[in-house]
Parts: structure tokens; sequence; C-alpha cells
């Protein structure tokens, strides 16, 4: 078991919004668990391979009958399958990008969800760090395809825990088109930091 599963995902180290506000959560974590058993991930800086057919076709291939290759990247899979299920809380800490997900973070989920076999039964918390805003009455309302898309992917292998955790305008002060969110933008940070740390101490 492990007291925590910590994934993260955006590349941009320390100008990382995502990460900025996770390093919150994790501080008031070990605070409230010292001790605690945590596993990392960072699928930024040490990535793990997309699913393929060798992967795949491993499920269905007695272990005898498999290749070298086969059974490791079949072990792998496992090994992340595991990870998930023996958590006791899941912290994924993400950009939003192109509207949804990183790619890299796509590769753990489809990695990850072995139909009948994940079962989350702790708690899940997403960090999201999103460059704008597609609240209600924005311009884009409705095209955030990230936030419901990862609230259902761990309702759909039985998380009933579920906190999505959101900064908006993180482009504010890059963007010149923005330029009038960066209030909105600060504030929103230090609400989604003020969120994860009580979720954390929770
Ligand atoms: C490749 C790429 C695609 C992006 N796509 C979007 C997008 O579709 N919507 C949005 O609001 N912001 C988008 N952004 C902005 C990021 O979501 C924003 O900068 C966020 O703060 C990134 O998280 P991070 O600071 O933790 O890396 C994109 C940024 C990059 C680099």
């Amino acid at each position: 078991m492990s007291d925590l599963l910590h994934i993260e995902v955006s590349p941009q180290g320390d100008n990382s919004i995502s990460r900025a506000i996770s390093k919150e959560f994790m501080a008031a974590f070990n605070e409230k668990n010292p001790g605690a058993v945590i596993v990392s991930r960072d699928l930024a800086n040490d990535p793990i391979p997309h699913l393929d057919g060798e992967t795949i076709l491993a499920s269905r291939t007695p272990e005898a009958n498999r290749s070298e290759t086969m059974q490791a990247k079949h072990e792998f899979r496992l090994r992340l399958v595991n990870e998930v299920i023996e958590a006791k809380h899941i912290l994924i800490s993400t950009p939003m990008w192109n509207f949804s997900v990183p790619s890299v973070l796509k590769a753990w989920i489809d990695q990850m969800i072995v139909s009948g076999v994940t079962k989350v039964t702790g708690k899940v918390t997403i960090i999201i760090s999103q460059g704008g805003s597609y609240a209600e009455g924005a311009p884009r309302a409705g095209w955030d395809w990230e936030t419901g898309y990862l609230r259902q992917v761990f309702t759909s292998i039985g998380a009933t825990d579920v906190e999505i955790i959101l900064s908006e305008f993180g482009l504010a002060g890059i963007v010149p088109a923005l330029a009038d969110f960066i209030d909105r933008k600060h504030a929103s940070i230090s609400a989604a930091k003020e969120t994860a740390k009580a979720r954390a101490a929770a």
C-alpha cells in the first residue's frame, strides 16, 4: 500500500503553475502524515511508453508463450495498475494542453486502466492549470475537455471521492490578449493553493 501516488505532468519545472500548487499540497500532506509512503511518477522527466500492440496482446497470451520484451512490457503495465490499486490517495498535477490532457498523462491513463482489474478505493485529487478560462460566460465556455474527462476516468474505475482543483488564466502576463486578467490569475492560483492545502490536511 502507499499513502499517496503522486503524478506530475508539466515539463515547465519551476515555471509550472500546477507544480507550484502541488508543492503546497505535498508540504501539507507531509506535515499531516509524517513517514507517509509516497510513490512518485514524474511523467515529464521520466515519461512512460504509450500502450502498444505487444502490451495489449500480452494479456491474451499465456505467460509461457510471451517473448521477453512482451513479458517486460506486461510487468511494467501491471506495476502501474498496482500503484493505482494500492494508493490510499492519488494526486495528479497537470496542465491543460489543447483543451485536454498532455499526451504523457494520456499514456499513463491508457496503461494503468485494465478493464475489470484497475480499481480505485481511495481519494483522488486533480490539480489542473489552464492558460485561460472556460467558465460559464467566457468566450470559450464549454471548450474544457479535461476536467470532465479526468473526473470520468477516475469515476469509471471506482473512485467516489474526486476533487478537482482548477487554476485559471495561467497565460495572463504572457499572452497580451489576457493582460486584463493578471489579478484573476494570481487570485486563482492563491485560491487553488489554499484548497490544495486543505485537501491534503483533511
Ligand atoms: C502545448 C500547450 C497547449 C496549451 N493549450 C492550452 C489550452 O488549450 N487551453 C488553455 O487554457 N491553456 C493552454 N495552454 C496553457 C497552459 O495550460 C498554461 O500555461 C498552464 O499554466 C500550464 O501548466 P503549467 O504551468 O503547470 O505547465 C497550453 C500550453 C501549452 C504549452
